[in-house]
């Protein structure tokens, strides 16, 4: 059984989809805690399943670095086996990344390294791709520069929008989140993928 923080800025949908196969015995990772940089509407789902949330505004904070460290010290009140960063809109500044790595990951929807960064559904759609995808990677000090641990194309269709192609990727995004959290815990090693 591996412990799992998970941070967020949004809706919350991968970290439901994670909490809701945590709530199965048989799964082999429980949720110890859910963060937010802001007062994010998917710490509702943790609240649901009586997880409990801390939230670090980033907009309080002098510099990132300063935000990072107050970020990383509720993280590790907690001594998860992994953080996962389940739609955190904010780069983690090198210094919060050493501290945990290899044992964070972060889930994207683009076929890596296609689209990487903020907008990669908008940036999908800009670029006329015929095909996108969600990626599960380990996160190093780039944007979305990390080894790729698993990933899976997603076509793009004739009238598309960025909300339409998003809403096509996230459920694949959540199988993938879930599925590597359970490989995880099933002893992936983070350090040779
Ligand atoms: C996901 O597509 C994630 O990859 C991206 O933002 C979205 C978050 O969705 N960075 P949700 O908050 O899990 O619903």
């Amino acid at each position: 059984m591996i412990s799992l923080v998970v941070l967020i800025s949004g809706t919350g949908s991968n970290l439901r989809a994670l909490l809701e196969a945590a709530s199965d015995a048989e799964y082999p990772a429980r949720i110890v805690a859910v963060g937010a940089d802001r007062d994010a509407p998917g710490l509702a789902h943790a609240e649901e399943f009586g997880v409990p949330t801390f939230t670090v505004p980033y907009t309080s904070f002098e510099s990132r670095e300063a935000w990072g460290q107050a970020l990383l010290e509720q993280i590790r009140a907690w001594n998860p086996d992994l953080l996962v960063l389940s739609g955190l809109m904010r780069l983690l500044p090198a210094s919060v990344v050493d501290a945990l790595a290899p044992n964070i990951i972060n889930t994207h929807p683009a076929y890596l390294p296609e689209f990487p960064g903020a907008h990669a559904v908008r940036d999908a759609i800009a670029a006329g791709a015929s095909e996108s995808g969600a990626s599960i990677i380990v996160v190093d000090n780039g944007v979305d520069t990390g080894s790729i641990i698993v990933q899976e194309r997603v076509p793009v269709v004739e009238g598309d929008t960025e909300q339409t192609l998003h809403e096509r990727i996230k459920p694949v995004e959540r199988r993938l989140l879930v599925q590597t959290v359970l490989d995880i815990a099933d002893g992936l090693d983070l350090r040779t993928v």
